[in-house]
């Protein structure tokens, strides 16, 4: 027999950004396609780097920090965290999750541009930037609003107009205005290092249109043979931000480089600790021409992956190309775009918490529903039937007979195959065949279709028993009945081989069942896993109904997002018309502390107060029940309006008004100081 060739796999995850835990539609994209292929290569013997790490540069990191009033490293510190823990309770069997923020990632890149730098592979240009005087820094397309010259949206980005969808560049803005200062920024000189691409373009054209038109799928070589026809143009790779990798040559102080040109080396850079901390060397993975690299990422990096990245690989020399970037589309949650901002997501952190112990129910169905070649939708109620009508009722409702009749027929114990009559052999061929068919589908990148022909296996089984009713049978001819059972024990086997790619937590707990030590993929295919005698554990469900409860929780939650997404959409109410200053001056609101509240009898909505004004102490009715328990409101120090002349309300004389602001939804805020004073303080 020929020796097996053992292959190199550099599979690498795109680098999350570091700026918001991680939710289904990375998992569905990336990270659990590149799952499945690591998977398999493993078990196909394959040696397998199977790399990512959180991608920590950039301005959004840089603008979140600024809101929550941290630093940056304090932001990606949390979401690295975050982002690691899901990662790694979903199975996804990364070898390494590093972070662009580590000093190995920081000598690496630097050295990756400096030897660039120093060969002459850049442009240097200077060009006019905006610039904020008031913080002397170089302004980020992002930092910079104003009006867009398409729309007239007044708070348009640098970058893009989020109204009409027009992209930008900041001197396009009608008033351009520093979002850090609010000041008019300047147009100032300042040095870049480009990337030439238009000196890749003839090589990116051979490399690609000729050479990857057929293996590549056809949503990435698309997007990138309309690139590269129409022309590529240099790229800046540095930038004026002070969050970053320094820019490695003299005279580029306050200069990093560009997000895009430190992450995609990320990659190499996690190989490195990878490397260092199992006493392997990293060289192989990233410069042996017979290692296969495989990028996986969504289709918003497909520029960056097929064309900046390969070129700056290639402009650097010592490294090998990707063999192919099995990008998918995106995925949607219940027909709208998964967005951040308006928390439309399933947040993996969440949903572990949601629904424990069933992270490959999310796995199967993502997989399963896969925006492989064009944009998905993900629902709770396809969820739900994922789980019950094909998980719970093929997978789980098969292995389980099997098991089950196992124990009642034979103590446990694998019986013996007799001949095999034509039903059994017809089973046993496809149980041969399918392995084969899951491969095929994995090495084209069909992950759906691998799953689903993983999945006929198991209805194969389920139909096989339902065909031949060995409950039956056992009355009349129990030798029988051991063929059959043993045959669908043979399947069960081959089912915790083909299954653990894509439901690792699943096949883990199969293959347990069955009492069986880890197979290989070159098993699949074999009846004879399970042994004449072997014994086996008693039965366990590997699957459990989803009730309909679960999926309305699920659905309500996103209920309450869309419709706190509509309030906050809803304008203010338009301002009063004009008044004098006197007319200010009329009104006398003094801070005053709540001495005692009671519920007015009666009345759903009023409550009785005494309160301590400065000036006298006295009562006040006010609407406000049903948004405050009158004992929490005792001791508070609020504003009130005392000159308001008297009114009786419920019998009740009220002697002035406690001031609230009401919110778009109805909801109350009592106007407290901000620090206490004595009462009586005048307002103004
Ligand atoms: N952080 C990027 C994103 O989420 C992906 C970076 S991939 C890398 O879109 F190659 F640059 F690392
Ligand atoms: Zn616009």
């Amino acid at each position: 027999m020929a020796e097996k060739k053992i292959k190199r796999y550099t599979v690498t995850a795109a680098l999350p950004y570091a700026n918001g835990p991680v939710h289904i539609g990375h998992l569905s994209g990336v990270y659990v396609p590149a799952d499945i292929y690591a998977r398999y290569q493993r078990s196909k013997g394959n040696e397998v780097g199977f790399i990512c790490g959180s991608d920590e540069h950039g301005v959004p990191i840089t603008i979140r920090a600024r809101k929550e009033g941290v630093s940056p490293q304090e932001i990606v510190d949390k979401y690295h965290a975050i982002i690691k823990d899901s990662f790694q309770k979903f199975g996804i069997s990364l070898d390494v999750y590093s972070r662009t923020s580590s000093d190995t990632h920081r000598d690496t890149a630097s050295a990756f541009f400096k030897k660039m730098y120093e060969e002459g592979k850049f442009v240097e240009k200077t060009s006019e930037q905006y610039f904020d005087e008031a913080n002397q820094q170089f302004l980020a397309d992002r930092y910079i609003k104003g009006t867009c010259p398409k729309c007239g949206y007044e708070e348009a980005y640098g970058d893009q107009c989020e109204a009409c969808g027009t992209s930008l560049s900041p001197t396009d803005l009608i008033h351009p205005k520093s979002t850090i200062s609010g000041e008019k920024p300047v147009l100032k000189e300042t040095k870049h290092w480009y990337l030439p691409l238009n000196d890749y373009n003839e090589w990116l054209s051979e490399w690609i249109i000729d050479g990857h038109k057929e293996d590549w799928k056809s949503n990435v070589y698309g997007q990138c043979k309309s690139w590269i026809d129409s022309g590529l143009q240099p790229r800046a790779v540095t930038r004026d931000l002070n969050w970053g990798v320094p820019v490695p040559v003299d005279g580029a102080e306050g200069k990093v480089l560009y997000v895009w040109f430190d992450a995609p080396i990320g990659y190499i850079s996690a190989t490195k600790d990878w490397a260092k901390s199992n006493g392997k060397d990293w060289k192989p993975y990233w410069q042996s021409p017979d290692t296969k690299l495989v990028h996986f990422i969504g289709k918003d990096n497909i520029v960056f992956h097929c064309i900046i990245f390969p070129a700056m690989l290639k402009g650097h020399g010592d490294y090998i190309l990707p063999d192919n970037v099995p990008a998918n589309e995106f995925l949607n949650l219940e027909g709208n775009k998964i967005s951040t901002s308006r928390n439309w997501a399933v947040w993996l952190h969440e949903y572990l918490e949601d629904f424990p112990g069933k992270e490959d129910v999310l796995r199967y169905t993502l997989c399963a529903n896969a925006p492989e070649t064009k944009d998905n939708d993900f629902t709770w109620k396809d969820f739900q039937a994922r789980n019950n009508s094909e998980l719970v009722a093929i997978l789980g409702n098969f292995v389980n007979r099997a098991i089950v009749l196992t124990h009642k027929y034979y103590d446990g114990k694998i019986p013996s195959a007799g001949k095999f009559e034509a039903i059994d052999q017809e089973v046993i061929d496809r149980l041969k065949a399918i392995p084969n068919e899951v491969s095929k589908s994995i090495e084209a990148y069909r992950f759906r279709e691998a799953l689903g022909n993983m999945m006929e296996l198991a209805r194969i089984g389920n139909k096989y028993l339902a065909d031949t009713e060995p409950w039956k049978l056992i009355k009349t001819d129990a030798e029988r009945v051991k063929t059959i059972m043993n045959t669908a024990l043979q399947i069960c086997a081959n089912l915790s081989i083909l299954a653990e790619p894509f439901i690792p937590f699943t096949a883990e707990k199969l293959r347990k069942l069955l009492n069986l030590n880890k197979l290989h993929w070159e098993n699949a295919g074999g009846n004879d896993l399970l042994k004449e005698n072997h014994s086996i554990k008693k039965a366990e469900l590997l699957f459990e109904k989803i009730e309909d409860e679960a999926i309305n929780q699920q659905i309500n939650k996103l209920m309450e997002t869309k419709a706190a997404n509509e309030l906050a959409q809803k304008p203010a109410i338009p301002q009063k018309e004009e008044i004098s200053f006197d007319d200010f001056m009329n009104m006398d609101i003094r801070t005053a502390t709540i001495l005692e509240a009671e519920k007015v009898k009666k009345s759903k909505k009023l409550l009785k107060f005494l309160v301590d004004t400065g000036i006298d102490k006295r009562t006040i009715v006010s609407g406000i029940a049903e948004h405050y328990k009158p004992e929490d409101l005792v001791g508070k120090q609020i504003t009130v309006l005392v000159n308001l002349a008297p009114r009786k309300i419920m019998g009740i004389e009220s002697q002035g008004m406690i001031l609230s602001a009401e919110d778009k939804d109805g909801s109350l805020a009592l106007m407290q100081t901000e620090k206490l004073v004595s009462n009586g303080s005048q307002v103004g």
